[in-house]
């Protein structure tokens, strides 16, 4: 039987993960299909209903979408139940479930460029306050953090999220993002500063240790401002794509039945789309 996926979203022209599920599709042989699919949010409700019946085992879900499927389906995990949103839906004895995995495809990334890193007894700085910071914040919380430090331009979503996740969770203002910065074991960019067509993130690091991790959840471009000022500092960086296809993992699990690899030779084919002149 032909396995069927895809990801919704209004609007969906630039999702990469057809190209991401598309690759594993092949490299694992599997007769199956993930395709894109255009949604406006006054349809949401109706294409969620007939998922199934259409042959879809699941889908992915990106904006505007993530809060109304996470009241829309059942939610498998407390960490998602947190988050009040859900990326991805999959069926289960004819019951349409979601899940959040953007947390794991942080920590799974981080892992993967850190074997054994490990969040407890470190300083983490998070830029930011965002949808992206909650999930982040919710699995390195479930981790067993050490301390974790949150700079947001508006504090009071910094301070939701120590009511939320706990008193682990340190809120900072914007405007002492740089003496934080002294503190970092892992420094965290999850604003959309520094994305291709947003403004700048306009940081000094001078007071980052040169022992600081530095990533962005930011992928376009590549390797941001921040990430090359960093490693031009002799910091260790670690790219926003790799968090990007981490998160897919479960996804594709979950409807194929296969938990695929993140392999360099993924990570190149996505690289290469976002930016044709990439060289490893
Ligand atoms: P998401 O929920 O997808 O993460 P978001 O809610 O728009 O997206 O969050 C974007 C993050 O970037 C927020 O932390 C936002 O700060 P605010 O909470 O104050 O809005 C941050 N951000 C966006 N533009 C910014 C700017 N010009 N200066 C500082 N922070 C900015």
């Amino acid at each position: 039987m032909t396995r069927k996926a895809c990801v919704i979203g209004w609007p969906i022209s630039h999702s990469r993960s057809p190209l991401i599920h598309g690759y594993w599709l092949r490299h694992y042989g599997i007769a199956g299909s993930y395709e894109r699919i255009p949604v406006p949010p006054e349809e949401l409700s109706d294409f969620l209903a007939r998922l199934v019946q259409r042959g879809f085992a699941g889908c992915n879900v990106t904006l505007p979408h993530k809060e109304a499927a996470f009241r829309a389906v059942r939610i498998a995990d407390g960490a998602t139940g947190r988050l009040g949103v859900v990326n991805t839906v999959f069926a289960r004895d004819g019951e349409l479930w979601g899940t959040s995995t953007d947390g794991e495809g942080f920590v799974a990334s981080l892992a993967a460029s850190l074997p054994g890193w490990r969040a407890k007894d470190q300083t983490v700085v998070i830029l930011g306050a965002g949808g992206a910071t909650r999930a982040i914040v919710g699995a390195l919380v479930d981790q067993g953090s050490g301390r974790i430090i949150i700079a947001n331009r508006t504090r009071a979503r910094a301070e939701e999220l120590r009511r939320d996740f706990g008193s682990s969770i340190e809120p900072r203002d914007w405007t002492e993002t740089s003496d934080v910065l002294g503190f970092a074991d892992l420094l965290i960019n999850t604003t959309s500063l520094g994305m291709t067509g947003q403004p700048a993130l306009e940081i000094d690091l001078g007071n980052l240790p040169k022992s600081a991790v530095v990533t962005d959840i930011v992928y376009t471009p590549l390797e941001t401002d921040l990430l090359r000022r960093a490693r031009t500092l002799g910091n260790a960086t670690i790219p926003g794509l790799g968090m990007l296809l981490h998160q897919a993992v479960r996804g594709f699990e979950l409807w194929f039945g296969i938990r695929p690899e993140v392999t360099a030779d993924l990570y190149d084919l996505i690289a290469r789309d976002i930016d044709p002149g990439y060289r490893r």
